[in-house]
């Protein structure tokens, strides 16, 4: 491997735009290749980014020896199929989230990386990003005492299309795998994957989750409260108490954003948390590391933690009686 790690993007869409803004920048990062499903977008994209490498297809680019690590931002839909091949073409992979449809898709991808010893990850770049570090250590200092309530809720108005990827059950549409997800990801940074599960959502006429209400018991009683939507602009926002205080994430939760701290109901602080980044770029600093080290998995974002998440969607979907196409 050269000394600057060499990444490509699998796709062209909107995230894979947001990702490649800046990507350059970063220490030791080369944005070299990318691949899409016909030249043209791959050659526009790449146009755009200064790529030198341009692919018509994705295999083409998991082929390409001048790559150390794939980035897939397809649909969730294809994620178990791109990141399957790029590991058997001996690509480390980062994949954008929900990981994959379930958490059978998400075994064997994780099985096959773990037979080849190649680096994956989930793009889950909250774990990665500033003021969720703070709240992490907020926690570890005591500042609220021990955390006993966490509510959230994450969503946004989608245009009414069934066939965009968030009303398309083809695509695996739905709120809670796209955005629900960062608020089950939360609850189980703060207490660890959920003992019981109880869920309500309404479904589209295409027959994914439009709106859900979704609420925990963890294993020493805490409680998660959450709630997704793509039918309408919610709060956004999380708040997590604790019997000495609460720390309230300022929305958007999941993205780089700020926090109050409020100890005994009294004191408020209102914490800047200075992020410099670009906040998609954490989670890259993250995966050069790993590379470099010679390590296949992350600390911070493991894949024993994808596989939990999963399950618990897995779980919540099936109170509702949703099954994928590809289920
Ligand atoms: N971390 C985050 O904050 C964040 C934010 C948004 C989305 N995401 C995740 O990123 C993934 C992509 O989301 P997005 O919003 O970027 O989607 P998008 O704008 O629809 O882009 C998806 C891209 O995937 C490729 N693709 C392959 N098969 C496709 C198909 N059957 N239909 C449509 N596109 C297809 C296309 O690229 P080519 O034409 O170049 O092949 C397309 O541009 C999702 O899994 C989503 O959960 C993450």
């Amino acid at each position: 491997m050269s000394k600057s790690i060499r990444w490509g993007i699998l796709s062209t869409g909107r995230i894979a735009h947001k990702f490649a803004t800046g990507l350059d920048d970063l220490p030791d990062t080369e944005l070299v290749a990318v691949g899409s499903r016909s030249i043209g977008t791959a050659n526009t994209f790449a146009n755009q980014f200064n790529i030198p490498r341009r692919h018509g297809s994705y295999d083409s680019l998991a082929q390409d020896p001048d790559v150390d690590v794939i980035y897939i931002a397809t649909p969730h839909s294809s994620h178990q199929e791109n990141a399957l091949m790029c590991l058997e073409m001996g690509k480390a992979v980062l994949c954008e989230k929900p990981f994959t449809i379930n958490v059978q898709q998400a075994e064997m991808v994780i099985q096959v990386a773990r037979e080849k010893g190649l680096f994956l990850m989930e793009a889950m770049w909250t774990r990665f990003l500033p003021h969720i570090l703070k709240v992490q250590q907020i926690i570890n200092d005591g500042l609220i005492g021990q955390p006993q309530i966490l509510q959230a809720s994450v969503g946004d108005q989608k245009e009414l299309d069934p066939s965009n990827r968030f009303f398309n059950p083809k695509l695996g549409g739905g709120s809670l795998i796209d955005v629900g997800i960062y608020a089950v990801t939360l609850a189980y940074l703060v207490f660890g994957p959920p003992a019981e599960i109880q869920s309500l959502a309404n479904l589209s006429s295409t027959g994914v989750d439009q709106e859900t209400v979704v609420t925990f018991r963890h294993n020493d009683g805490q409680l998660t409260y959450f709630s997704s939507s793509i039918l309408h602009h919610m709060p956004r926002d999380a708040t997590i108490t604790g019997d000495n205080g609460s720390i309230y994430i300022h929305p958007d939760f999941w993205h780089p954003s700020q926090i109050t701290l409020r100890v005994n109901g009294e004191t408020e602080q209102f914490i800047e948390v200075d992020c410099p980044l670009n906040g998609y770029h954490y989670q890259v600093l993250e995966v050069n590391r790993c590379l470099k080290a010679g390590r296949s998995e992350s600390s911070v974002m493991s894949l024993d933690t994808t596989l939990h998440v999963m399950n618990t969607l897995d779980t919540i979907r099936r109170q509702w009686g949703l099954k994928y196409p590809m289920e």
